[in-house]
């Protein structure tokens, strides 16, 4: 059972840090393949709360391989300092390697990403201002500085002057900022890149070695397939692939080498940012998911916009993922709410319907859902560990989703803690066939 994918299946935010840890206990290596300090998952630990941006989940597991991949942008400052928390706590940090090839974003991105979004006012994209946008965009451009250009500076400095100079018109009103100068950014990066240094390796390698060996490889996204640069909401998107697809571009391996996807959905649905929402809930019902379900960002802290699930999108999400099981959390956000809707279709402003995930961007933008009404239940479900503990709606819900999906729920979360989840036979196989 060597290749396993973890995706975000909605927009993002739909726990996968939380299952991603938890399937790490038994894996060889955890690798990110994809976007950068956008991210932000939350994990408890007993009274511990952790809260990364880079590092990849299993970091808690002394020793574990974490890997940074060639597909995630980088932001070395931040790994830096996720870097020093964990040792402050006591965390071993030491199978934490960063891909030589991954790139870097760099004090510019930053000022890029939010002059971008003011210049577009009321059609802002509402991007995370991580500066990872533009920091794709001068890798696609050729005009990147990756992690390995850390360890010379002659050619960070090089590279640096070079990828600057055509920003430089819409760099003008920062002409004076003083993360700008290229000696001082030369400076600093020289000196994060000799922090970084113990870290920086051939990822792909220890990828391989794992695969080869037979262990078990968590491929762990960030963000959700909506937000997928090709197949989302385009151009209300993040600037990478969350698909499984980039899966094997970003960690620099084979499909072959993938043996499941999982695809990692809340029991409703949320999103940050601006863009499109056919089951959105802007009334009081909003508000209950959002406060039920904490719904704030890690990294930003803004608020999450909530709605019904979505199983237009989630199929979508299935077919484009290739899903092999499906990863339901929050499902005790959902008590207490009788009868509970489930999108099941889209409807336009015509009356015109839909069953599938519609291509064309004024068409996404207009539909509303339209919904199954299901037996809710009131019973606290945040103690069940078995789909037998689960009062008859709920497990009703599941096989819902699963007939509708035509894939199995594997694992459900009833809870904010690490032990509440229902775990299926199909995910202990996973955990058993680690070695
Ligand atoms: P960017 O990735 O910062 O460029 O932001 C682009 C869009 O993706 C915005 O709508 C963000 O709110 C959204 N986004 C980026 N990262 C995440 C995430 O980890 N969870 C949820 N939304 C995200």
């Amino acid at each position: 059972m060597p290749g396993l994918v973890l995706v975000g299946a909605q927009w993002g935010d739909e726990g996968k840090g939380k299952v991603t840890d938890l399937l790490a206990e038994t894996a060889d290596a955890v690798v990110r393949f994809q976007g950068g300090n956008n991210a932000g998952h939350t994990i408890v630990r007993g009274d511990e709360v952790y809260k990364f941006h880079l590092v990849p989940s299993g970091i808690l597991y002394p020793g574990k391989q974490c890997l940074i991949g060639n597909g995630v942008v980088v932001d070395p400052k931040v790994i830096t300092s996720e870097l020093e928390e964990l040792r402050h706590r006591g965390i071993d940090t030491s199978g934490l390697r960063i891909s030589a090839n991954a790139h870097l974003i760099m004090p510019y991105h930053l000022l890029l990403d939010h002059a971008g979004e003011t210049k577009l006012g009321k059609l802002q994209i509402g991007t995370t201002r991580r500066g990872i946008g533009p920091c794709y965009a001068d890798k696609a451009a050729r005009l990147g500085i990756r992690v390995q250009d850390l360890l010379d500076e002659k050619i960070l400095k090089q590279k640096i002057t070079a990828a600057m100079e055509p920003k430089r018109l819409s760099l003008r009103p920062y002409a004076k900022d003083p993360s700008l100068d290229l000696h001082a950014m030369t400076e600093e990066y020289r000196t994060l890149g000799h922090r970084l240094e113990p870290f920086i390796a051939d990822t792909q390698r220890i990828v391989w070695d794992a695969l080869d060996n037979d262990g078990l490889v968590l491929f762990e996204g960030a963000q959700g397939t909506l937000l997928d640069i090709d197949h989302g909401t385009y151009p209300f998107v993040t600037s990478s692939n969350p698909i499984a697809g980039a899966a094997c571009v970003g960690a620099g391996v084979g499909p072959k080498d993938i043996d499941d996807v999982w695809g990692i959905a809340k029991a409703y649905v949320t999103r940050v940012g601006a863009g499109p929402f056919p089951t959105e809930l802007e009334d009081e019902m909003g508000d209950r998911l959002r406060e039920a379900g904490g719904e704030f960002g890690t990294t930003t802290g803004r608020a999450r916009r909530c709605g019904w699930l979505d199983l237009v999108a989630l199929r979508y999400a299935v077919r484009l993922n290739g899903l092999t099981g499906l990863v339901i959390t929050k499902l005790d956000v959902l008590t207490g709410i009788d009868p509970l809707p489930v999108g099941t279709e889209y409807t336009g402003p015509e009356g015109a319907r839909f069953r599938d995930f519609p291509y064309h961007q004024s068409i996404v933008h207009k539909v509303t859902g339209s919904y199954t009404e299901l037996a809710g239940w009131h019973e606290d479900i945040t103690g069940a560990r078995s789909m037998d503990d689960l009062p008859q709606a709920a497990q009703d819900y599941l096989a819902f989703i699963e007939e509708f999906l035509g894939i199995p729920v594997v694992l459900v979360g009833v809870g904010p803690g690490r032990d509440q989840m229902i775990w299926t036979e199909a995910a202990r196989r996973v955990q058993q066939a680690a070695v």
